[in-house]
């Protein structure tokens, strides 16, 4: 288990290893969109990763193509559809709202 928090709204949760990390921010009550069910499509679940990046598993190439796509993506962007929490160290996302997509 590991514990992951999600800004702005100050959300704690703690997570399973393996658990995919949008349905960890879903379970927790984040506020984020699947506009795709997950396949990398939408880029609806961007967010930034601000802490434990290294707790989270690798980019997919799907991921990556799909980010290049998106307006205000940065060092920190991921897809949390994409991404899974590996419970090696605690994460922290930043839910980006309007921003996102
Ligand atoms: S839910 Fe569509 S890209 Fe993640």
């Amino acid at each position: 288990m590991t514990t992951l928090t999600i800004l702005p709204e100050g959300l704690r949760a703690e997570v399973e290893a393996g658990t995919n990390l949008l349905q960890a921010i879903l379970a927790a009550g984040g506020k984020l969109v699947s506009q795709c069910g997950g396949g990398a499509k939408c880029g609806a679940c961007h967010l930034f990763v601000t802490e434990g990046r290294k707790g989270l598993s690798k980019l997919t190439p799907a991921e990556n193509a799909k980010l290049d796509t998106l307006v205000g993506v940065g060092s920190k962007s991921r897809l949390a559809c994409q991404a899974t929490v590996l419970g090696t160290e605690a994460v922290t996302v930043e839910l980006l709202g309007a921003l996102s997509g």
